[in-house]
């Protein structure tokens, strides 16, 4: 205390504008580091809190976005009515006319209810003179690109090319007269080819053109137009700086079942068709291909007359299957294979094996990509139970993540229209991961091991707002 008092006077004479408390051994340099710390806790405080309330306010702005995603819509219709009734003779032949099924309905060209299955140009997505602000999407309505054209992209998938920060549908361009090849065959388009449309928001797309043609004149080759080429989907090689197609090629009567390999130096084409085979040695119908977050890819495809699905991961340039193979959901007859992967879990949605009629999708989860995989139940929610037994009146083709909006996903499918392929439309609907599974569980004791899928029916819906960056 003494040393304090005495030691006082000369820290006030050499800094008179500093004033010391007594009783402080206080110097300038203490002081001033004092509130140099003050000032730098101050501004981590501050900042932390800034940044806090930053993530709250994206956290309720995702809160938000996904409650308009995930409000459970309904859907009605009117029940058509008997049309004619049967003659006496007829009616104790076969008893009284059975009310058409609303599927019956939906693939009658002739129906009532056929407007409202697909609705005309005059309803459709316009981007030229759509309210370019809201960007609604109606699934089943007619689609037009920039140019005015319905889109042509049937069973297809989404590339997004990170560089160019643009996504790239590719599909089947089935623009063209629909036949049946044989009495009992299915309805068919001749093959014309892998269209691209490519886009910045996923609403306005810019047609680039067919980027694999079928062709007119070699009988001999895979893409001649009387075969099938379906399904088209593109990866990225990271490795090669190669973008590689595969896709479903078939014969008319769809005995040759193989899946055909294509390559391109730009997304945009065009592609080189490199050859067709026979996965394993394996039937390959339905398809579609999945690039891991370790840039290992894999082919997925219905074998074995369509009662199962193979899965193999490809060579590391893409262009091949390595010699590895499992089957998976053996004996429960699934096609139209759509797979994503959402915080280490692999999902997958599929549909079972009617031809162009719409039937009950199932999701499927799984640890590992090779399997095993377990079935977890239908991820239609809303409309109404048609709807839902029907995904909605299609049928799924791929799931794109939204790279801003963890969890979320959009569910893309076909409503096919046998009648006239080309006009078949696009149901494309918000997909969610969260939730518990709605369906006893193999191999967990019961236990929900995985979150549920939901894909949400809406008449009419849009991406959220900063969909993009919700995140950053
Ligand atoms: C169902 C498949 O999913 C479609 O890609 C197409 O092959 C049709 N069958 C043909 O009937």
């Amino acid at each position: 205390m003494v040393g304090t008092r005495r030691l006082l006077p000369m820290a006030l004479n050499s800094h008179p504008s500093v004033r010391v408390l007594p009783g402080s051994r206080c110097t300038l340099p203490l002081v001033v580091w004092s509130l140099f710390g003050f000032i730098a806790m101050f501004y981590f405080y501050s900042t932390l809190h800034r940044h806090s309330d930053l993530e709250n306010q994206i956290r309720l702005n995702h809160l938000a976005m996904m409650r308009e995603l995930e409000e459970v819509e309904e859907e009605s219709f009117h029940f058509p009515t008997l049309r004619g009734k049967r003659s006496p003779r007829a009616f104790k032949r076969r008893g009284p006319r059975k009310p058409p099924s609303v599927i019956d309905e939906f693939l009658d060209e002739s129906s009532d209810l056929r407007s409202f299955f697909f609705p005309d140009h005059k309803t459709a997505i316009d981007p030229r003179q759509d309210d370019d602000v809201n960007k609604y999407l109606y699934p089943g309505r007619i689609w037009l690109d920039t140019e005015g054209n319905p889109i042509q992209a049937h069973g297809g998938g989404l590339l997004f090319d990170e560089r160019r920060e643009t996504f790239y549908w590719y599909g089947e361009n089935k623009d063209g007269l629909t036949y049946h090849a044989h009495q009992k065959g299915a309805a068919r388009v001749d093959i014309i080819g892998v269209s691209c449309y490519s886009s910045k928001d996923l609403w306005t797309w810019t047609n680039e053109g067919v980027v694999l043609p079928g062709d007119e004149t070699n009988i001999t080759h895979d893409l001649h137009k009387l075969n099938v080429l379906e399904r088209p989907k593109v990866l990225y090689n990271d490795k090669t700086d190669k973008f590689v197609m595969w896709m479903h090629i078939d014969d008319v009567n769809y005995t040759k079942a193989s899946v055909g390999v294509a390559v391109s130096e730009s997304p945009t084409g065009p592609f080189e068709y490199l050859y067709s085979k026979r996965p394993h040695g394996f039937e390959s119908r339905d398809m579609t291909v999945f690039k891991d977050d370790d840039g290992k890819a894999y082919l997925i495809y219905s074998s074995e007359d369509n009662s199962e699905l193979h899965i193999s991961p490809l060579t590391d340039d893409y262009l091949d299957v390595t010699n590895e193979m499992r089957r998976i959901l053996v004996g429960q007859h699934r096609e139209a294979p759509a797979l994503f992967k959402y915080q280490g879990t692999y999902y997958m949605i599929t549909s079972g094996c009617t031809g162009w009629a719409p039937n009950r999708a199932l999701a499927h989860a799984a640890e590992s990509i090779m399997g095993p995989w377990e079935t977890m139940g239908n991820p239609c929610v809303g409309g109404n139970k048609i709807f839902r037994m029907t995904t909605f009146f299609s049928q799924s083709t791929y799931v794109v993540p939204l790279p801003g909006l963890p969890g979320s996903f959009v569910f893309m499918a076909d409503r096919w229209n046998p009648s006239e392929l080309r006009d078949s439309r696009y149901v494309w609907l918000p997909l969610r991961v969260g939730g518990v599974a709605d369906e006893p569980l193999e191999y967990n004791f019961g236990f929900p091991l995985w979150s549920r899928v939901s894909v949400y029916w809406h008449r009419r819906w849009r991406l959220p707002d900063g969909w993009m960056n919700a995140q950053t």
